[in-house]
């Protein structure tokens, strides 16, 4: 295999596309943290004002600062790149593998199915010619509560012993929990740029729900895309690939929606996303109802770093064996058997931070040969999924 792989360190060189908000309040911050792994090698912002501020606070010079994407693809300063702009991820991941970079890509992968589709067959064809690993920045995936709930509940799913989930996603404004972080964000994007961008989210948008779709429609599948993605890859990890909308629903002007699933194995999930805007109580929670065990997965608010994911299991104990009380006779009289006790166990598996653990298994995935733990095709997946849905939506 040529190139695209890490220094003789180990560590990886990074570039990142897109040196915003999620870029400096996540993964620029862990990028130095785990710099036994990984380098900052070049930034890339269309934003004049944004580059220079990321570029000033993590030791970037000028000469790895990019405003067009292409160029820092083509630069020898990096073997492998962070793909989170806003718009559509997947032009510049196309590009970062057809230079030979390995690619961590953030949510939403992009708006239309075609272009997910092209993704999956740049990364098949990048695979063997470069070496070049793929990986979707589905952060919760990586998140050790979510995956202590996941060793619960997958084998209940699995063994056809779940019945139901209950999935809400209580949404506040995110400036109720990013505001006390430092970000610069320029108001400097040019013009061209900006409208270039508005247009293809548009072309996008009217191939997936079409160009008349109500101003609603637009705001749920743009909700959809880019926050129940969350919900659809998580739930994937629990329960495999949804196997049919029953019904689905927006209200409040396309800030509100809900549906019902059908999952393998017969599991209905009720499924609501709720923006409450000013309550700064962020809920996301997976409630997971099993014939004698329940496994409820609350996480916290993305933005909070290492705020644990708490995981409560409930279940029933066997009767006990002797209804008398402690310190009086076995067998005494009077004593009515108080049949079994409901337990309940609450686990904070770790405060490890999701957004880290994806860049250590991205280090292991281009450095170890690991198997990247969400793909293209996932990705892809899900993006025909969530056309699927808004287009199944009525908006009342
Ligand atoms: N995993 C999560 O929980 C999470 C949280 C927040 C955001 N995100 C995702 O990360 C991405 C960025 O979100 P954000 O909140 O940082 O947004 P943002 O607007 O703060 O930052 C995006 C940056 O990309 C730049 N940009 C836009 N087009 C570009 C291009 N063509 N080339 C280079 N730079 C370009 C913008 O100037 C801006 O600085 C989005 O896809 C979003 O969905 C993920």
């Amino acid at each position: 295999m040529a190139s695209s792989t890490s220094r003789p360190d180990g560590r990886v060189r990074v570039g990142v596309i897109g040196s915003g908000s999620i870029a400096q309040i996540m993964h620029l911050p862990y990028l130095k943290e785990l710099d036994d792994r990984f380098a900052i090698g070049a930034l890339c912002d269309v934003s004049p004002t944004t580059l220079e501020a990321a570029g000033e606070r993590y030791g970037v010079p000028p000469h790895a600062r990019f405003a067009d994407y292409h160029e820092l693809c083509a630069s020898d300063l990096v073997d492998a790149v962070l793909v989170c702009p806003s718009g559509s991820h997947v032009p510049p991941a196309i590009a970062a593998l057809e230079a030979g970079k390995h690619v961590l890509i953030e949510k939403p992968l992009c708006y239309r199915l075609d272009e997910a589709e092209a993704l999956v067959e740049a990364a098949r064809e990048a695979r063997p010619r470069s070496g070049a690993v793929t990986l979707l920045a589905y952060m919760k995936r990586f998140d050790p509560g979510y995956q202590y709930g996941q060793r619960l509940v997958r084998p209940l799913a699995e063994r056809g012993e779940l019945r139901f989930v209950d999935a809400r996603h209580i949404h506040p404004s995110n400036d109720l929990y990013t505001a006390h972080h430092l970000v610069e964000r320029g108001r400097d994007v040019p013009a061209a740029v900006r409208e270039e961008g508005a247009r293809a989210h548009d072309a996008a948008i009217a191939v997936s729900i079409g160009a008349n779709a109500p101003a609603a429609l637009r705001r749920v599948f743009g909700g959809m895309m880019g926050s129940s993605i969350h919900d659809v890859y998580c739930l994937n990890g629990l329960l495999g690939r949804p196997e049919e909308i029953v019904a689905s629903e927006a209200w409040d002007g396309g800030r509100c929606w809900s549906a019902i699933f059908r999952y393998p194995n017969g599991v209905r999930v009720n499924y609501a996303w709720i923006d409450v805007r000013q309550v700064r109580e962020f809920t996301q929670e997976l409630a997971c109802f099993g014939g004698d065990t329940r496994v409820t997965i609350t996480f916290p608010s993305p933005f909070l770093k290492s705020a644990p994911t708490i995981v409560r299991v409930q279940g029933m104990e066997p009767p006990p064996a002797d209804p008398a009380p402690y310190g009086r006779p076995s067998g005494e009289p009077g004593w009515q058997d108080p049949g079994p006790a409901h337990w309940e166990q609450r686990v904070t598996a770790s405060h490890e931070e999701a957004f880290k653990r994806e860049w250590i298994h991205f280090h292991a995935c281009i450095t170890q040969g690991v198997e990247p733990l969400a793909g293209a095709e996932e990705a892809r997946d899900d993006t025909a999924f969530v056309v699927e849905w808004a287009r199944a939506t009525r908006v009342g």
